[in-house]
């Protein structure tokens, strides 16, 4: 067996209503705190409650709800100078990736000074990488996705340089996550395809990134079953309170294969996309993913087929190879189910625009491409698999 290590340094707390015990979590580390609140829930009964429970414990909460999706690096430096104006001695963020993303930038770059982009990932550049934790940091997911929660990463737009680029640290892993089923009962059907599609692929990517482990594998593959089984059953019956949960299960373990292994090429090329079209993380990375499993047959075909079998139990009898090669297809077909039938093109990204795009992929996510199993020779090969997604 191969050695690895695993660690998780995040304290996850799994419990339906849990959200209502945020501020006694908090208090541990101070009484003043930044509350970066996805904007959906702006004026909402749930975000009276957590302030409500925040002054009975005497906590202090600035509110900030300035978070778009793709979080800019300029809303990031903003909340970082609030955190500095009022002394917050903690971060809590509710919301999505983006928002939980752009509490996770907060709590570094208000210790460490400086800009948040100066700590993002970029090939060649001067980057920021502090061997030191942020603030404490406590965030609640109202999306089952990106399993922020459970990653060392958070991803920012930055649209002046039409470039999104990741920080990559163990610094910014949150000090506990409070996963919450009930807020998920209401998250839209669309919303809830397409980051469950996203939590798919940090599964499937992990499986197969070089990085892989054993550790890595068992997380990804029961992340990939809990996805098979209840992916749909939250689209269509968004009120199945144990499906959500679940499905909640399946983020936060993707998270935590990804936090091991890396992601591969689909988040690569779908990270870009999203920064150069503002659409929706979890589409951009599955308008790829089963072209890019077809690229990659049949180096990694050991583990697609055992991919295929979960995700469609009637492969089991095939052969390996035959097992394999049907996975693109079966992907589609559930992403399909789901709902999601994107494309590069359909994000309008035009085969005139494939070289400079591949560009930025290769300088930007060249750290992804790194984790694939199939070695990625240039940027000129990015573009022929950039075309073959078109
Ligand atoms: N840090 C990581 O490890 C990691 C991994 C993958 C992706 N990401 C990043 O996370 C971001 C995507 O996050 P996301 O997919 O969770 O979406 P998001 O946070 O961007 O939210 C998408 C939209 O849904 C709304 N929303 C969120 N929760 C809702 C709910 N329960 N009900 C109704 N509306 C809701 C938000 O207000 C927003 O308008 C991207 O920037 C992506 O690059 C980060
Ligand atoms: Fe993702």
């Amino acid at each position: 067996m191969k050695d690895f290590q695993a660690s998780l340094p995040v304290k996850l707390d799994f419990e339906v209503g849990g959200v209502l015990r945020i501020a006694e979590k908090v208090v541990p580390y101070g009484n003043k705190v930044l509350l970066m609140v996805d904007p959906f829930l702006e004026g909402s009964s749930l975000v009276a409650k957590v302030l409500a429970s925040f002054a009975e414990r005497d906590i202090e909460a600035v509110e900030f709800y300035d978070i778009v999706p793709n979080p800019r690096h300029t809303t990031i430096d903003r909340a970082v100078t609030l955190v500095r104006d009022n002394g917050c001695q903690a971060v809590v963020a509710i919301g999505g990736g983006s928002a939980i993303d752009s509490a996770k930038a907060v709590a570094l770059v208000a210790v460490h000074g400086g800009s948040c982009w100066d700590y993002t990932e970029r090939l060649g550049e001067a980057v920021t990488r502090p061997t030191t934790r942020g603030l404490p940091l406590l965030v609640v997911p109202t999306t089952s996705g990106t399993g922020s929660e459970a990653t060392p990463f958070a991803v920012i737009n930055n649209p002046e340089l039409g470039l999104k680029c990741a920080i990559v640290n163990p610094s910014i892993y949150p000090d506990v996550a409070l996963i919450d089923p009930q807020i998920l009962v209401s998250k839209p059907a669309r919303l809830t395809a397409l980051t469950a599609a996203d939590a798919f692929c940090h599964a499937l990517e992990a499986f197969i990134s070089i990085h892989s482990t054993p550790w890595v594998e068992m997380v990804a593959l029961e992340a990939i079953r809990l996805f098979a089984d209840n992916a749909l059953r939250c689209v269509e019956h968004g009120d199945d309170l144990e499906a959500r949960a679940r499905m909640a299960l399946a983020s936060t373990l993707a998270g935590m294969a990804i936090a091991g292994a890396g992601v591969t090429v689909s988040h690569a090329l779908g990270q870009p996309l999203g920064a150069m079209t503002d659409a929706p993380h979890g589409g951009t990375v599955a308008a790829s993913t089963a072209q890019v499993i077809r690229w990659t047959l049949p180096v990694a075909q050991d583990k697609f087929a055992r991919v295929a079998a979960i995700l469609d139990p009637a492969t089991q009898a095939l052969s390996v190879a035959e097992r394999a090669a049907r996975l693109p297809d079966i992907v589609s077909t559930h992403f399909a189910r789901l709902g999601i039938r994107d494309t590069f093109g359909s994000y309008g990204l035009k085969p005139e625009q494939v070289d400079a795009f591949a560009k930025v992929v290769w300088t930007s996510f060249n750290q992804d491409l790194a984790c694939h199993p199939k070695p990625i020779r240039d940027q000129q090969e990015v573009a022929e698999i950039v075309r073959q997604c078109l």
